[in-house]
Formats: structure tokens, C-alpha cells, sequence
């Protein structure tokens, strides 16, 4: 049952003291974030790797997370992730030698300087990629400031792999008229010569959680509580942040929800864990859930089961390190450039 588990991490921690921090994104279950040291948004997690001073940096997160983190902690830390089956899809949509070819056939097009961003979403060797070419890497919370830099670097943007985050980015930028979509699963209809036309390329990739949010869901919640707040994440489709109050990280929907006053309506378009949090939190608050309950959860995310925790504690007390996430070295050192460069915008 869950006290016996509770018992059993709590009893792993107190043996394991410092040595151990864990770190839990906002989508993480209930069980995982009560026992996190650090909760947040994919920027503040990365900072919180930074600072760490733990031995073992257990990662309530997915792979790509777990990976940053590896790259920025210092080489005798490690970084452990619950769960290795816990990989976000749309990480998965922009592989780097997928992008390397893709690449080249847009740059023998332009003399024009083009920067790539890859959303953290994405996987270290991608990261090392951009590094290599100029470019960085930015989060839902940064990615406007990312455009900015990467227009006083050069002339356009290649911008992987949510489609959605980069054009909802360019519309809060003004750039609406410079979007390309570019697919690199369709050899017929991408051509290069066409896209370089254009000074922000959009990667065709997409977050399959975010992407089900409709117009009509937020049309349903406007009818249901007149004086209804709507914010949503921006991997949401542009209509349907265009048609909410608000586009925010992870962090900024926790934000709206602390600073609302009591009796006040947000209606949370993002994965269902983090608004179920939010109701837990802040119970004075009417948190509610765009399009009902059942759809909105994020299976990667959810790989990282409370037992697993347990064990992967229980393994460290037993001096077995299990599930460590670990970056090759030629590409940590240029994947933490494509860090860095985020990091100082
Ligand atoms: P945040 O950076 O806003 O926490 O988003 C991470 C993520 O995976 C969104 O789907
Ligand atoms: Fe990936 Fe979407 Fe899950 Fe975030 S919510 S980890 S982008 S699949």
C-alpha cells in the first residue's frame, strides 16, 4: 500500500541523507512531488541541477531532463532517472541526424545565417548540434528571449521541434508573417529552396498532450463559469492560446494560481497532474481542468512510478547505483555550451 512505500523512501532518505536530492517537474504524480526537495518548470529544475551539491540527483522528470541535468551537474554527481522508460515523444521527433540532413539541404539554400533553437525538449546529441552551429537551446519560459538573441546572432531561426511553442513564440515577437512550416517526414511537400524564403522554420514536431486542446474547450469553460480565467501552456495550438487569457511555463500557471484571490476561476489547460496539484495547493482557488479529466496525461511523465522511487533509494543504500543517466563526453561539452548560452539570456 502507499504508507508502506511512503515508509519505505522516507526510511531510504534518512539513511541517505545530503548525499541525495530529489527534483520533481510539475507533472510528476502526487507521490513523487511530496517527496521532492525541488518542484518547477523544465528552467528552474535545470537551475536547481546547477546548484545541487548532492551526490545523487534523482530526476522526477523524463529523459531529456535527466540528460540536462547530467550535463550540467559536475562530473562525480549522478544523475538518476526512476523510471528509463520515461521518454517525452516529442523529444523523439527531432533526431539529431535527422536534423543534420535536414540542415544541410536548408543551408545550401541561403547565404543568409541561419541559428538553430532546440526547444530543451529535445536530446543532448540535438543540443551539441545547435552548440555547433551558433545556436542554443531555450524553455517555454524563455523562448521569446532565445528569438531575440538568435535574430542578433543572424538572419533566421531554425526552431525544433514544437512547432506550436515556436509559432506562438514568433506571434508574441510579431514575426507571425515569417513563419514556414517545414516537415521532415514529407520528402514531396518540404522544399528547402522555399523554406529559406522565410526567416523562422519551424521543425514539424508537437507535444500530443498539449496538441488535444481545442477552441471549443475553452468556449465550454467560458459558458460554465462566466468570470472563468483560461491559461494554457504554449505547446497548445496557436488558436487555442490565442483564445485563452493567458500562455505560460509551468511555472507561470503556478504563479497565476498563487497570486489569484480566493473564490477566483482558472481554468488550466496543461497536463492533468499539475492542476490537480494546483487544486491540492491552493483550495481556496476554483481550479479547473480545461476539457474534463480524462485525456489530458502525459504517459511519459507518468512512467515514473512511486515504487520505482522507492526502489532506486533503496539500491543507493545498498551502494548500487541503478538507472543512471549519463551523457557522452564530446557531446556534454557541447550540449552545456547550448546550456549556457540559454542560461545567460
Ligand atoms: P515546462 O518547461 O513549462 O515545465 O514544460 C515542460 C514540458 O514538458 C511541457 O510539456
Ligand atoms: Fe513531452 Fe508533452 Fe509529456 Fe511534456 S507533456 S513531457 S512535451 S509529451
Amino acid at each position: 500500500g502507499e504508507d508502506e512505500r511512503t515508509e519505505r523512501i522516507e526510511s531510504a532518505l534518512d539513511t541517505l541523507g545530503d548525499d541525495v536530492v530529489i527534483l520533481g517537474h510539475n507533472y510528476q504524480r502526487r507521490e513523487i512531488v511530496e517527496h521532492a526537495d525541488f518542484i518547477g518548470d523544465s528552467y528552474q529544475l535545470s537551475k536547481e541541477a546547477a546548484n545541487a551539491d548532492a551526490d545523487y540527483v534523482i530526476f522526477g522528470g523524463v529523459t531529456f531532463m535527466a540528460e540536462s541535468a547530467d550535463i550540467i551537474t559536475d562530473d562525480d554527481q549522478s544523475v538518476i532517472l526512476p523510471s528509463m522508460e520515461a521518454s517525452c515523444p516529442m523529444a523523439g521527433m527531432a533526431e539529431a541526424l535527422q536534423v543534420d540532413a535536414a540542415w544541410a539541404e536548408l543551408t545550401a539554400e541561403t547565404d543568409a545565417n541561419v541559428v538553430p533553437i532546440t526547444y530543451m525538449n529535445s536530446y543532448a546529441d540535438l543540443k551539441a548540434f545547435c552548440a555547433e552551429q551558433g545556436g542554443l537551446v531555450c524553455t517555454s519560459s524563455n523562448a521569446h528571449e532565445a528569438f531575440e538573441y538568435a535574430f542578433e546572432q543572424g538572419d533566421k531561426v531554425l526552431f525544433l521541434p514544437d512547432k506550436h511553442l515556436g509559432e506562438n513564440t514568433a506571434h508574441r515577437l510579431g514575426l507571425e508573417d515569417e513563419i514556414v512550416e517545414w516537415d521532415p517526414w514529407d520528402p514531396d511537400s518540404k522544399d528547402a529552396s522555399k523554406a529559406v524564403e522565410n526567416d523562422i522554420i519551424l521543425w514539424d514536431g508537437y507535444c500530443q498532450v498539449h496538441e488535444r486542446f481545442r477552441e471549443s474547450h475553452i468556449e465550454q469553460v467560458r459558458e460554465e463559469y462566466d468570470d472563468a480565467n483560461v491559461i494554457v501552456h504554449p505547446e497548445c495550438r496557436r488558436e487555442v492560446v490565442e483564445a485563452a487569457d493567458e500562455a505560460g511555463s509551468t511555472a507561470r500557471i503556478c504563479e497565476v494560481v498563487e497570486e489569484a484571490d480566493p473564490g477566483d476561476t482558472w481554468a488550466i489547460g496543461t497536463e492533468i497532474h499539475l492542476t490537480h496539484h494546483l487544486q491540492r495547493w491552493h483550495p481556496e482557488v476554483n481550479v479547473v481542468p480545461l476539457c474534463g479529466e480524462a485525456c489530458m496525461d502525459c504517459n511519459a511523465m507518468r512512467q515514473i512510478d512511486p515504487n520505482y522511487l522507492a526502489w532506486v533509494l533503496e539500491e543507493l543504500v545498498e551502494g548500487r547505483e541503478r538507472n543512471v543517466i549519463e551523457v557522452a563526453p564530446e557531446e556534454k561539452e557541447l550540449a552545456q555550451v547550448a546550456l549556457d548560452r540559454m542560461i545567460e539570456i
